[in-house]
């Protein structure tokens, strides 16, 4: 079946978080986490159908969505859980917040890597928990985690790990050696590993798998993963993600945090995800095809550039790219001025860096590397 991710649609106007940012009508948004491209047909005719219904009352999670999620992780990522092991969240970002407030207790710390999604960053803060950091290292290779720095940074106070597998914005995929050293790391310190997987399905290089966290060695004991189909499949809009908790202390502790603050899920957010795990698959396979080829035309136009390193992408839609060498005090205001709106890396813990989201039809894609062509011509 073919899908229209050629097809250019016009968000202005909708309300869109990424296209409402720049107040210049020509600047390219390649900031924000979400794809330019419509949703999967089996989604949209499931939403189509809810809404013809006319009546969007109080809405538990479908009685079919929780076996269709465990089937969907077993069948994608190998990874058998019990349907009780599952908690709704309206969003992840939400989840960030509410496991910093579980695990750790007021003035207590809480670990990650830089550079991060900045909400890693934030919600420890937000919940007057510390959030102490240790940067990856780039190998010559890839982005690792260094457990020297990590050593040296966790301390008594800190009470847990917050992790994610994929990385955004490295787009690493973290192999299982690796993961193995970061839960005996957790296991050392007596860490709650939290482990934001919300990128698992865009795995772009062919020879690489997800592998869910909780999933090696015994490490689902002291892990809470956070998922959601919103990533994959376009649709961070509908407010609808979850956590999978086996241990069913961490779990309790989880819902009680939640406990009369945290929304429930939206009608809209269960027919979207339930179509998009039991539906979506041939979709889901086309969208891989067609980001690998777009990550592959931004590795290319910028590979050649002595300012710029751009980090290949093993997963996501995000390209992670060193603008130190340019010589400009704010690389991404730099871009914004010639057309090109990219995420600025100081918000990731990781100044004079910028991520761009690469997930648009490939005219526009084209369009905005060529402009960022002309910026760089112009700062040489
Ligand atoms: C790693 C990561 N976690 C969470 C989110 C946001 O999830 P949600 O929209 O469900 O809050 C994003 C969005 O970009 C992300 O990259």
């Amino acid at each position: 079946m073919n899908f229209e991710f050629d097809k250019i649609i016009n968000r202005v106007g909708t309300s869109s978080s990424k296209w409402n940012k720049y107040t210049h009508p020509d600047i390219i948004p390649m900031w924000v986490a979400d794809m330019d491209f419509e949703t999967a047909p089996c989604i949209k005719n499931a939403l189509l159908n809810r809404i013809n219904h006319g009546i969007y009352g109080y809405t538990e999670p479908p009685k079919e969505l929780p076996p269709t999620v465990a089937h969907y992780l077993k069948s994608e990522f190998d990874w058998s859980i019990d349907t009780d092991w599952i908690v709704w969240l309206p969003s992840l970002v939400v989840g960030l917040n509410v496991v910093s407030r579980a695990f750790a207790e007021k003035g207590d710390a809480i670990l990650s890597n830089t550079p991060i999604y900045p909400p890693f960053l934030s919600a420890p803060i937000n919940g007057d928990r510390e959030i102490i950091t240790a940067p990856l290292v780039w190998n010559g290779t890839k982005w690792i985690m260094d457990f020297d720095a990590l050593e040296k940074a966790v301390t008594r106070k800190t009470k847990a790990f917050l992790f994610c597998s994929p990385h955004n914005p490295t787009g690493r995929v973290w192999d299982v050696d690796e993961l193995n050293a970061l839960i005996t790391f957790c296991r050392k310190h007596n860490l709650i590993l939290i482990s934001d997987e919300i990128h698992s399905g865009l795995i772009l290089d062919r020879n690489k798998k997800h592998i869910v966290t909780a999933n090696v060695s015994d490490a689902a004991d002291i892990s809470v993963t956070l998922l959601s189909a919103s990533k994959t499949f376009n649709m961070p809009g509908l407010g609808c993600a979850y956590a999978i908790v086996k241990n069913p202390t961490l779990r309790k502790k989880l819902k009680n945090e939640m406990n009369g603050i945290v929304h429930h899920v939206g009608a809209l957010g269960y027919t979207a995800t339930l179509a998009a795990y039991s539906e979506g698959k041939s979709w889901h396979n086309a969208l891989i095809e067609y980001l690998r080829v777009n990550r592959d035309c931004v590795e290319n136009s910028l590979s050649d550039q002595s300012h710029l390193t751009t980090y290949h992408s093993e997963a996501t839609y995000l390209s992670w790219i060193d603008a130190r060498q340019m010589g400009v005090q704010n690389p991404s205001k730099y871009f914004e001025d010639f057309g090109v709106g990219i995420y600025d890396g100081a918000l990731f813990g990781a100044p004079g860096f910028l991520r761009l989201n690469f997930a648009c039809p490939r005219t526009m894609l084209n369009e905005a590397l060529s402009r960022i062509q002309q910026g760089l011509s112009a700062s040489a």
